[in-house]
């Protein structure tokens, strides 16, 4: 049976360490690919090196030319600048634009019939960008940011309630910014609704903190952003796809009619499989998380357009 083909754009925390999770999961054949010469060779030949130790079977290749990329199943999208203390992710926006058109460019001219899975940021205009440079179907585009977001949510309640994170199951919708929206009344521990285990007032301070969730590691980290649980959210997706699993998981999803959001991307629950986003979920929503859903699709809206601006320059 043919391996599936997975290139990982940005060989940096997030790429390499996404190569490392598919690797170790066996999902596929890896290309790492990085405009700095040298780097994404090396890191590619170290994790290849590492698979006798581990047991798991890929071809790893690193590489600067996208000729080693054609013909994937699917692409992560990770290259760009990450934040650092004191910045927010939309800070990224005029930089990381040029980057994502560039890369996505090259990328769809070797893999027309790749599922593009971004991951720079800010998240939900970079998942714009790729969809507007590729022309692809909207299916074939997603982003990561809700996976991410809600295992930080699902980790925290984990460690108040003191019991596995494997039991406690959560949504969280909207855009991958500190308006993100957690789901208290979608969260269940071993199908225990969590309001009946965690006060209100204790759910307020973890749903902040899930807000805060990424500018935390950021300031504890001091360079660079979180990769360890970004990169395991994003291979969990490329999983779903890949092994055609029809996971339901919160991601950067085209909406239209769906949730009145009229032709952008943002958090909602989706069901991922072979094609890649196979079903918008719609659920019901009641007045104040309808009310914080749309103040974070607004935002969404209002970098989208600023990216407009910067892609016609
Ligand atoms: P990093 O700085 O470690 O790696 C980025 C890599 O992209 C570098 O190796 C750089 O050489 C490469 N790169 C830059 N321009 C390129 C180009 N034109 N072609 C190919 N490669 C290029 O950063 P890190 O930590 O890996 O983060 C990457 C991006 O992912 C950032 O924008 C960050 O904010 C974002 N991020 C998003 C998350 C999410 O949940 N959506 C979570 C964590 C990070
Ligand atoms: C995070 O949430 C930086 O978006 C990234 O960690």
């Amino acid at each position: 049976m043919r391996r599936a083909k997975i290139t990982i754009i940005g060989a940096g925390n997030v790429g390499a360490t996404c190569a490392h999770w598919a690797a170790a999961k066996e999902l596929g054949d890896i290309v790492l690919l990085d405009i700095v010469d040298g780097m994404p060779q090396g890191k590619a030949l170290d994790l290849f090196e590492a698979s006798p130790v581990e047991g798991y079977d890929a071809a790893i290749v690193g590489t600067n030319s996208y000729d080693d990329t054609a013909g994937s199943d699917i692409v992560i999208i990770t290259s760009g600048i990450a934040r650092k203390p004191g910045m927010s992710r939309d800070e990224l926006l005029e930089t990381n634009v040029k980057i994502v058109s560039s890369v996505t460019e090259q990328v769809v001219q070797k893999s027309p019939d790749a599922v593009l899975i971004i991951v720079s940021n800010p998240l939900d205009a970079m998942v714009y960008t790729a969809h507007k440079v590729s022309g692809f179907p909207t299916n074939r585009v997603v982003g990561q940011a809700g996976v991410l977001d809600a295992a930080r949510y699902r980790a925290f309640l984990a460690m108040e309630i003191g019991c596995s994170v494997e039991d406690i199951s959560a949504m969280l919708m909207g855009g991958h910014g500190d308006d993100m929206v957690p789901l208290p009344r979608y969260t269940t521990v071993a199908g225990i609704p969590v309001m009946q285990l965690v006060s209100a007032g204790k759910l307020d301070e973890i749903v902040l903190r899930t807000r805060n969730g990424g500018a935390e590691i950021v300031n504890l980290l001091k360079s660079g952003s979180a990769y360890y649980a970004p990169s395991a959210a994003t291979v969990a997706m490329a999983e779903s796809i890949i092994r055609d699993k029809k996971r339901v998981f919160p991601c950067a999803a085209h909406c239209d009619k769906e949730y009145g959001v009229g032709g952008f991307f943002v958090g909602v629950p989706c069901v991922l499989g072979k094609a890649g986003v196979e079903k918008v979920l719609e659920i019901e929503l009641d007045s104040r998380e309808k009310e914080m859903f749309h103040s974070s699709v607004e935002h969404v809206k209002e970098l989208c357009a600023q990216t407009d601006g910067f892609l016609s320059k």
